[in-house]
């Protein structure tokens, strides 16, 4: 028997404006990110930078706002010194994050071209691992000083006249984890974070700065962590940073996909312990969360291990995402804009080649994976509002959840454009899922298309270079009528129903 769900959406019922950097991405010094995604000198695609122009394509089609760089692991290293000037005096470095051998001819002005080529704006991060106070002001000066300075002099001595103005900076990664290079406790963290933004706000008091919140939510040191950090950092930051990846290692879909439902758990304590430093402060503003890194991990964990000591951009963390796998990445978008008063960040991580939407061939041609659809959906139709729905649908007990709705869904209203869209996953393995929208104020508003991502029966089907049998239709059947949206979401679909108000025909006599 089908199962039945409701929803009710009213313009009213808002959680907030959509910052469009939720849709952010990720690009690390990391395996074949940088050299051989971003650039492949020589590749048929190449422009006169050594950029891959097919990628550029792709990655305008996601339409990503911001992209979270250098790193990563690999920034904690990083000499960011190493990475500007003339490219054949660039030092060739051992890199210990990911113990490869980093050969620089990617810096900072390189990559910031590429990200004006695909209309991105960058989330850099300092080096807090290995350097500290004054690598980090340094930087700064380097990127958005307008001249007149060591820095900013160098900066135009390299050819960038303009300073880039670069507005959101993450301090440091992941520092709580031993992993890391220059690993802190969360007291030596918050100190030194404390300090940078200080002085990194005293050379550019207009950049926003993102501190360092806990690896993942089962680090032993998670929430003390976030209320020391913030409890140095409350007065000098704007945000705290969010990370998490899931895995269906048991093979359990049921379970792999209410996953999103301790993302969902994990943003509520992060803000209540925000909240709770800002009452400790009697402070005035909020901490925002960046949810700086996010994705499905687990694929390439076995594969990486293979990997050759400090060769140059080996294949690494080439996660091939299936079917599966596209529909959690659905349900943690949704998630998010669920939170969008307080998210105002997120980077899927990453971009390209490393756990990655886009995929590269050496010389070859570039492709898409299964997980391009979901965000490509929400980063193109889910700007405006994030509305507040209303939800009535049946549930189900999976191994480690209870409770799990099989739909998960939320709406974005666009006043602009009077657009409304609905994201919707159906998690149910056998049945389809009849929804009933209740539209009500929204009138005259019909369907525009109803895209849906759906399985052929092999829910570990993935793309590759020589195809895509992963890919979206739009023969999804919503129907708008009398204030109502009715659709049938097929057993374990990502759907999108695209809705906008009528446009008034204009009569000869009208005019
Ligand atoms: O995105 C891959 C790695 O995952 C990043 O370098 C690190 O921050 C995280 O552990």
């Amino acid at each position: 028997m089908i199962q039945k769900a409701k929803m009710i959406l009213e313009k009213d019922f808002k959680v907030s404006e959509v910052d469009n950097r939720i849709y952010g991405s990720f690009v690390e010094h990391l395996g074949r990110a940088v050299y051989g995604g971003v650039y492949e000198p020589g590749h048929p695609q190449a422009d006169e930078n050594g950029f891959r122009q097919d990628v550029i394509e792709m990655v305008k089609e996601l339409q990503v706002p911001l992209v979270r760089y250098p790193g990563g692991n690999f920034v904690s290293g990083y000499n960011w010194e190493d990475g500007v000037g003339p490219i054949e005096q660039r030092p060739r470095r051992l890199e210990l994050a990911w113990r490869t051998t980093e050969t620089n001819e990617i810096g900072t002005n390189e990559f910031m071209k590429w990200a004006q080529l695909v209309n991105a704006e960058v989330n850099m991060a300092v080096n807090l691992g290995t350097r500290g106070i004054d690598s980090a002001r340094n930087l700064v000066e380097y990127c958005n000083h307008p001249g007149g300075s060591h820095y900013s002099d160098l900066r135009i001595s390299h050819g960038v006249k303009d300073p880039y103005k670069i507005k959101t900076w993450c301090l440091g990664n992941e520092m709580d984890g031993p992993w890391q290079i220059g690993h802190k406790t969360a007291a030596e963290y918050g100190r030194i974070a404390q300090e940078a933004a200080k002085v990194m706000k005293w050379v550019d008091p207009t950049i926003e700065l993102v501190a360092c919140g806990s690896s993942h939510r089962n680090m032993p040191s998670f929430a003390d962590w976030e209320a020391t950090v913030l409890d140095h950092t409350y007065d000098h930051v704007e945000f705290i940073s969010l990370h998490q990846y899931y895995g269906n290692r048991d093979n359990e879909i049921s379970n792999y996909l209410a996953l999103s439902l301790e993302m969902d758990d994990f943003i509520k304590s992060v803000i209540s312990i925000a909240d709770y430093i800002k009452a400790k402060k009697r402070g005035k503003k909020n901490i925002n969360l960046s949810f700086d890194e996010w994705n499905v991990w687990y694929h390439s964990r076995e594969q990486d291990k293979l990997i050759e000591p400090w060769s140059i951009a080996p294949p690494q963390l080439e996660d091939i995402y299936n079917f599966e796998d596209a529909l959690l990445v659905g349900c943690m978008l949704i998630t998010l804009l669920k939170h969008a008063d307080r998210v105002k960040i997120a980077c899927l991580a990453q971009l390209v080649n490393v756990i990655a939407p886009i995929m590269t061939e050496e010389n070859g041609t570039a492709w898409k994976q299964t997980i391009f659809y979901p965000y490509m959906h929400t980063s193109v139709f889910g700007r405006g509002v994030s509305l507040n729905p209303i939800i009535s649908s049946p549930k189900y007990d999976s191994k480690d959840f209870t409770d799990v709705p099989y739909l998960e869904s939320t709406a974005v209203y666009n006043e602009e454009h009077e657009t409304l869209t609905i994201f919707a996953v159906n998690r149910h393995l056998e049945e389809g899922l009849d929804l009933t929208v209740d539209i009500r104020n929204f009138d005259s508003y019909e369907v525009v298309e109803h895209i849906v991502l759906e399985n052929n029966g092999n829910l570990k089907q993935t793309n590759s270079a020589q195809g895509t049998p992963v890919a979206p239709h739009t023969n999804g059947n919503a129907k708008a009528e009398n204030g109502s949206v009715a659709a049938v979401l097929p057993k374990l679909s990502w759907n999108v129903i695209r809705l906008a108000k009528r446009r008034k025909s204009i009569r000869f006599h009208d005019l």
